[in-house]
C-alpha cells in the first residue's frame, strides 16, 4: 500500500534521537528560546520580516482573523472571500468571529482562485478581505490577484498551509498578501508534529498576533513593543503589567518540543521541497491521460506539494480509480472539497446564489494521493501505471 504519509518527520530516526537528547537536557519545555529561534529562522527562510509561531495551521488562521479584527482592519459583518476548495479551518474562523464568508470558485486547470473567478463573485457583492488558499502547491496568476486586491482595496491574506516552498515567478507563495499562514502538521512540507506560523512584514500586525496568541497579554513582545503597548494603555505598574490583558486572544502557544523540531527540520526543507518537486515532475505525466482535466503549472518555477490531485472528467472514471487504488494506493478527496457543501457551512451560512461549479466538479470527480520525499522509484512507476492506464 502506498500511504499518504510515510513518516512523522523527514529523517525520522535522526530527528527522534536529537529530540530525545533535547528533551533530556531542557530546563524549560513551554514556549521559550527554541520557539523564538524557530520564528527567526522561519522568517529568514520565507523572506519575511516577522514570523509568529502557533500550535497549528488552524490556530494560525484563527489568530490572523482575530488580529485583523482587533486592529480594526476588519469589522464584524464584513464580507470575506475565500477559496471554495479549502480546508474547514480556513472558513470556520470567519464564521466564528462574525464575518460573512463569500465563496469564490476555482479554475479547473489550476484548482485555485483566479482574477476571473473573483470578478465573477464580486459582480454580486463586494468583499473587504480575500482569504486565498494556495491549494496543493499550486496557484493561479497570484501577482495579478495581488494587483487586483490592491486596486480594489481588498486585504489579501494567503492560507499557504499546503504550498510552502512553491515559487511563482521568482517569489515564494506566502509572500503576496499582507500575511500568510503555514501548517507544520505531520505530512505537510515539514513537520513539528503539530504547529503553524503566521508571516508578515507588518510589525504592528505581528505584535497584535503575539497578543492574540497568548491570553491577550504582552509577554513575548520585544521590550520596545511592550513599552509602546503599556504607554498606550497607561499601564505604569510593574505589579499589574504582566497581568494586563490588552485585547481579545486565546492560548495558541506552541512548546519547546515543537520549536526544537521546527529548527531541526528546517535544515532539510530545501532537500524536502526538491524531492517532492522531482516526484511531481515524474508523476505529472499522469495528467496526459485524456480522461483527466490537465493541470497547468508552467507559470510556477517550483511546485511544492504533499499530494497529487487528479480531477476526472467523469464520475465513472473516478469510481473506477477508487476501485483500482483499493489496497494499493491510499487516496482521499481533494482537501476538504467544496466547502459550501459541508454540513457546518450549510448550518451557519445561507445560500447566497454564488455559482461554485468548478469546486463542485472537483468535489465530485476529484481525488488525491500522497507525494512524500520517501516515495520510491517502484512506487512512482506503479502510480504512473495505475493512473495512466485507466481508460
Ligand atoms: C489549506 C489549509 N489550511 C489550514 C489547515 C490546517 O492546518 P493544521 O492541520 O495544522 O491545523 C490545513 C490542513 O491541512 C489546510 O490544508
Amino acid at each position: 500500500m502506498i500511504k499518504l504519509i510515510k513518516s512523522s518527520f523527514y529523517k525520522e530516526k535522526e530527528t527522534k534521537q536529537a529530540l530525545n537528547k533535547f528533551i533530556s537536557g531542557a530546563e524549560i519545555l513551554s514556549f521559550s528560546q527554541q520557539c523564538q529561534l524557530f520564528e527567526k529562522n522561519f522568517a529568514i527562510y520565507q523572506g519575511r520580516k516577522e514570523a509568529v509561531f502557533v500550535n497549528s495551521g488552524s490556530s494560525a488562521n484563527l489568530a490572523i482573523i482575530q488580529a485583523l479584527l482587533n486592529l480594526g482592519y476588519l469589522k464584524k459583518g464584513d464580507k470575506v472571500g475565500f477559496s471554495a476548495i479549502t480546508w474547514s479551518t480556513n472558513v470556520m474562523p470567519l464564521i466564528q468571529l462574525g464575518l460573512n464568508p463569500i465563496p469564490i470558485d476555482v479554475e479547473l486547470d489550476t484548482l485555485n482562485v483566479s482574477v476571473e473567478t473573483i470578478e465573477k463573485s464580486l459582480a454580486k457583492t463586494k468583499i473587504k478581505m480575500l482569504f486565498l488558499t494556495n491549494l496543493l502547491g499550486f496557484s493561479d496568476e497570484i501577482d495579478q490577484i495581488q494587483k487586483f486586491c490592491e486596486k480594489k482595496n481588498i486585504i489579501l491574506i494567503e492560507d499557504n498551509c499546503e504550498s510552502m516552498g512553491t515559487v511563482y515567478q521568482g517569489k515564494k507563495l506566502g509572500n503576496f498578501g499582507l500575511a500568510s499562514t503555514f501548517s507544520f502538521y505531520v505530512g505537510h512540507h515539514m513537520s513539528t508534529i503539530e504547529g503553524g506560523m503566521v508571516c508578515t512584514d507588518d510589525e504592528e500586525l505581528a505584535t497584535m498576533l503575539r497578543i492574540v496568541r497568548a491570553h491577550g497579554w504582552d509577554r513575548n513582545l520585544s521590550e520596545a513593543n511592550q513599552a509602546k503597548v503599556r504607554i498606550k494603555h497607561q499601564v505604569n505598574s510593574s505589579f499589574y503589567s504582566r497581568y494586563t490583558f490588552y485585547d481579545l486572544g486565546y492560548n495558541l502557544r506552541s512548546t519547546e518540543i515543537n520549536g526544537f523540531l521546527g529548527n531541526f527540520q528546517l535544515q532539510f526543507i530545501d532537500e524536502i521541497v526538491k524531492r517532492r518537486q522531482e516526484n511531481f515532475l515524474k508523476l505529472s505525466i499522469i495528467y496526459k491521460n485524456p480522461l483527466f482535466y490537465p493541470i497547468k503549472w508552467d507559470h510556477l518555477d517550483v511546485v511544492s506539494n504533499f499530494a497529487i490531485p487528479i480531477v476526472c472528467k467523469s464520475k465513472e472514471t473516478k469510481n473506477k480509480l477508487v476501485e483500482k487504488c483499493n489496497g494499493k494506493v491510499e487516496i482521499r478527496p481533494i482537501v476538504g472539497g467544496n466547502m459550501t457543501k459541508q454540513p457546518f457551512y450549510k448550518k451557519y451560512i445561507e445560500e447566497n446564489g454564488q455559482l461554485i461549479e468548478n469546486a463542485s466538479l472537483v468535489h465530485e470527480n476529484g481525488l488525491y494521493f500522497g507525494n512524500n520525499p520517501e516515495l520510491t522509484k517502484e512506487e512512482i512507476k506503479l502510480l504512473i501505471e495505475i493512473f495512466s492506464e485507466i481508460r
